[in-house]
């Protein structure tokens, strides 16, 4: 018996069944009101997902009539929609979706619908899976692939369609409309025939929702899977295996989006092994797909063991190329000029490239802020990114403004998201994960939404009336004031208290290596590794002071920025103190902003890290009687582990820098453990 119930606990993620509070996201279902909804005559299997969802989720006044209309107007732009009295009107059906799912939102968050225009920010609005066709996901901490399996692994099974439609619909619920089904660091057998058949079943069950699929591409493919001795893009027969592989594709998904490449990276193939350019790599795999109307996004995530400073690659690779790429590339560029730490200033491609479009990276799976384990509301991470002036045409040239098509003309827009999705019962690994899931979604649609009211919204969908929960919440109130204010303040607070225990004032990358990214590692650099893969070479710790100088005497990578915050990075005066440490070399008794020296100034940081943490530990409690018994107490379960965490990241990261230092940890912090 025992066996048996172990058995099926293992089985059960990859079963599809999933625990019931958590498995259904910010979707909850709710008791249906009656309502009659009016479609286009059009048969589509797009409208028929929109009818249904008002259907089964409706919450107005009973009997209600909803209208969805098809008509072109000049005030939709992509998939935008109109709501109104009426319902819904928008140029495209998936526009028809998003407005019933955005109704149906209004409803369950108790928001008034006025007559008003909802256009997206960008085009695409896309997932990043680093899953592997073993089932693996790089990076994921929520189980297993849901989209690949080792064994019989290309058997389609009714569970995997019924697991692929919730996925599918979660997104259409956001405005998510395009996810790349596989890792960056790409196998060539995706591209083989039987992968291709279960890229087909797959595609077939997200197209319903509007959801497009792509596929990330190795650059070597012709060799490793076609048998050509070559991949030069400018070889003939490359082409012609590219061209043929394509048509392929097209014969079994004929709305497939196009490809994800990340090539001439970390060891994977590209074009510069063949003496080739990122734009020549980039451009033949465009028109190839260009008949098709497919895209390549093409990433510029560079970087070699040599450089004097990482952080400087990607522009000096990229910038030359300006205005050398097709109309149906995108440049595809992570926030930070690094690598997804927990804070970067934004990466200086962003609207320095002025005549190629380029798209924003951002990572949902937690590889740098705690993986399953820490609770880290990302939506204010992204925001400062995408609210950052780059000045490149002018104030105002924001990151989001230089991607999103309203400062320099583009083909295409997209935001990408690497996604935290995975077989676990909750999808996320973390039940506050799954913010993060959404919060990316309702940014890519609106990039000047604000992560407070995201946050609200979430825990509105995602907590309310949740089944299990003790009946304490007497009115909407009494839940506003004890639940939902203290929640939302928790999650807003938690990037920032997770940069304060690990990376303060600029550090970065400082995180352990053994443990997959997860914990202290500022000592780490064993012999013959390549330095640019050591803390040491991030932080510089040494006696008279920490930090990179990438001022104009240092690597200068300040004047990769635009003035004014070439000048204002360069100076410690007037760098602000979040990215001191990233641009500046100081000494350990350097007079901060605040008064204090910088070692003092930066155990603060770590201690008031722990302290928040805690301070997260007693919100949460006395959230209990508001929230089911599974959630809470896997949540309180994290949040304990996380505490342990960020003490080890405090106690490690001064005992380890206060041998350079020399100087006392202060006293109005919790002394080292
Ligand atoms: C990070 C991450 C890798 C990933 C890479 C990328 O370095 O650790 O797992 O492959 O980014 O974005 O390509």
């Amino acid at each position: 018996m025992k066996k048996l119930l172990f058995a099926l606990l293992l089985l059960s993620p990859a079963l599809g069944l999933r625990a019931e509070d958590g498995h259904q996201l910010w979707l909850r279902p709710h008791a249906a009101v009656p309502v009659t909804v009016v479609v286009p005559a059009k048969n589509s299997a797009l409208l028929a997902t929109a009818k249904q969802e008002l259907q089964q989720g409706w919450q107005g006044r009973a009997g209600a009539t909803v209208t969805l209309t098809l008509k072109k107007d000049k005030a939709f732009k992509y998939d935008g929609f109109r709501l109104s009295a009426q319902g819904v009107q928008a140029a495209t059906e998936a526009g028809l979706l998003y407005g019933a799912f955005e109704l149906l939102r209004r409803q369950q968050t108790g928001q008034s619908v006025a007559e008003e225009v909802s256009n997206p920010s960008y085009e695409l609005r896309l997932l990043n899976h680093w899953d592997n066709p073993d089932g693996s996901v790089e990076r994921g901490y929520a189980g297993k692939s849901i989209f690949w399996r080792k064994d019989s692994a290309l058997v389609v099974t009714n569970r995997d369609k019924k697991l692929w439609q919730e996925y599918a619909r979660a997104n259409a619920s956001i405005g998510i409309n395009s996810s790349v089904l596989n890792n960056v660091n790409a196998s060539p057998m995706i591209l083989s025939a039987e992968y291709l058949g279960r890229v087909k079943a797959i595609a077939d069950v997200l197209r319903p929702y509007g959801v497009k699929t792509y596929l990330s591409v190795k650059f070597s493919s012709p060799v490793l899977l076609g048998g050509l001795k070559t991949a030069d893009p400018l070889d003939p027969a490359v082409v012609k295996w590219w061209r043929g592989k394509v048509k392929e594709i097209y014969q079994q998904v004929p709305d497939f989006g196009g490809f994800l490449v990340k090539a001439s990276s970390e060891g994977q193939p590209g074009p510069q092994d063949y003496g080739r350019t990122h734009a020549d790599g980039a451009n033949m795999l465009a028109d190839v797909l260009k008949p098709y109307k497919g895209l390549v996004m093409w990433r510029a995530f560079v970087y070699s063991p040599n450089d004097k400073d990482r952080a400087k690659q990607a522009y000096n690779e990229f910038v030359p190329l300006d205005g050398k790429f097709r109309d149906n590339v995108i440049v595809q560029v992570k926030n930070g000029p690094v690598d997804f730490q927990p804070r970067e200033p934004f990466s200086p491609l962003f609207g320095a490239l002025k005549k190629t479009a380029v798209m924003p990276e951002f990572q949902i799976t937690q590889e740098y802020l705690g993986h399953e384990i820490d609770l880290a509301y990302l939506a204010p991470m992204w925001e400062e990114c995408l609210q950052s002036d780059t000045y490149q045409a002018g104030p105002g040239s924001t990151v989001a403004r230089c991607t999103n098509g309203s400062v320099y003309r583009q083909a295409h827009s997209s935001m990408a998201g690497v996604s935290n999705v995975g077989l676990d019962t909750n999808w996320t690994g973390h039940d506050f994960a799954q913010a993060n899931w959404y919060a990316f979604g309702r940014l890519a649609w609106n990039s000047s939404a604000k992560s407070a009211q995201i946050a609200e919204e979430w825990l509105k969908l995602t907590f309310q009336n949740a089944a299990g929960a003790n009946q304490l919440a007497a009115s909407a109130a009494d839940w506003n004031a004890k639940f939902l204010t203290p929640v939302a303040q928790l999650m807003l607070a938690s990037r920032e208290a997770i940069v304060d225990y690990s990376m303060p004032l600029g550090l970065h990358h400082i995180m352990s290596a053994t443990h997959e990214h997860y914990g202290p590692g500022p000592w780490w650099a064993p012999p013959k590794m390549r330095a640019d893969w050591t803390p040491p070479y991030y932080h510089q710790a040494a006696a008279n002071g920490v930090g990179f100088d990438r001022t104009k005497k240092g690597s200068d990578a300040v004047s990769q920025y635009h003035e004014p915050l070439a000048s204002q990075f360069n100076d410690p005066a007037t760098c602000p103190d979040e990215y001191l440490l990233w641009f500046h070399h100081l000494p350990w008794d350097f007079k901060m902003k605040s008064g204090r020296t910088l070692w003092d100034e930066l155990a603060l940081h770590y201690d008031h890290g722990v302290q928040q943490v805690r301070q997260f530990q007693r919100t949460w409690d006395q959230a209990q009687p508001y929230v089911d018994a599974e959630r809470f107490a896997v949540v309180q379960n994290k949040l304990r582990s996380q505490s342990g965490n960020a003490v080890l990241w405090k106690d490690a990261c001064l005992l380890y820098f206060q041998q350079f230092s020399h100087m006392p940890i202060p006293a109005a912090i919790e002394p080292p453990m």
